[in-house]
């Protein structure tokens, strides 16, 4: 039986980011939700550098690289100008993500084949600087076979049709989606490459995923940004009102202490 390797969490604070730029000041701070992430278990920082600077800034990655002890992996569009600049980050991996300006999410896998021509490049650079290139792609077997023979180390498999197919209750396409990234899987460590998974994932597909033993790194953000809110709200809500009382109370202190004199 092959070994298994351990399954390594890395967490995406884009949408940090995206609250942060809703009032476009500082607050809440992406590398400080990595840092939270780091502390709390997290194997890894997944962060999206998108052409439209959405979420994600410059600033951040830069930030996200000097202040996290664990591994960063940056996603990009393979664009010349990503390149640079995640050359220039010096980033643990780069995951190539295919992008359109007015999708919401990333929506599909990258078309390897397709693009084999204008990625083959962009991977050598980053082989050549010692930076792990993953190709986010489906678990399709020509797609897997071509980042195979571009010699890219790393396939993430897009999870996303299998879980919408979940969370709408289409349990044939569900089933057909999830055969799809077993034999995916497998597949890909048979061509030598290290197999991680993500997007659109939660607990429950999280769970099931990680019974794969060909998987070795899920990447989730969405779900658990999602969670941290409900989760943390009723803490905050008690830190401030603990912190209006202490305002409340000095007044109270402040006119005994100016009725004693
Ligand atoms: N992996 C990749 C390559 C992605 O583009 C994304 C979304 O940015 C994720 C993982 C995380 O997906 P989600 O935010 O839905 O968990």
């Amino acid at each position: 039986m092959p070994k298994i390797p351990p399954l390594r969490l890395g967490v995406n604070i884009d949408h940090i980011a995206t609250l942060r730029n809703a009032r476009g000041g500082r607050h809440p701070d992406p590398v400080r939700a990595a840092l939270a992430a780091i502390e709390a278990g997290a194997d890894g920082i997944t962060a999206h550098l998108r052409e439209d600077r959405r979420h994600i800034r410059d600033a951040d990655m830069a930030r996200l690289k000097a202040e996290i002890s664990k591994p960063l992996n940056f996603e990009m569009a393979a664009t010349p100008d990503m390149v640079r600049i995640a050359l220039a980050t010096k980033p643990h991996a780069v995951c190539l993500v295919p992008e359109r300006r007015e999708e919401l999410t990333t929506e599909g896998g990258l078309d390897a084949v397709g693009q084999r021509e204008s990625l083959a490049p962009s991977i050598a650079r980053f082989n050549d600087a010692g930076i792990r290139v993953s190709l986010f792609i489906a678990a399709d077997p020509a797609q897997i076979e071509m980042a195979s023979k571009l010699c890219a180390p790393v396939i993430e498999i897009h999870t996303g049709a299998w879980c919408d197919a979940i969370t709408d209750g289409e349990t044939a396409k569900a089933s057909a989606e999830w055969q799809r990234i077993v034999a995916g899987a497998a597949l890909a460590q048979s061509a030598g490459l290290e197999v991680h998974a993500g997007h659109g994932l939660d607990y429950a597909t999280a769970q099931a995923i990680a019974a794969l033993p060909q998987i070795a790194e899920l990447n989730i953000g969405f779900h658990m940004i999602g969670e941290a809110l409900f989760v943390g709200l009723g803490e905050t809500v008690r830190a401030m009102r603990a912190a209006m009382n202490r305002g409340r109370q000095s007044i109270v202190g402040h006119s005994l202490a100016a009725g004693k004199t």
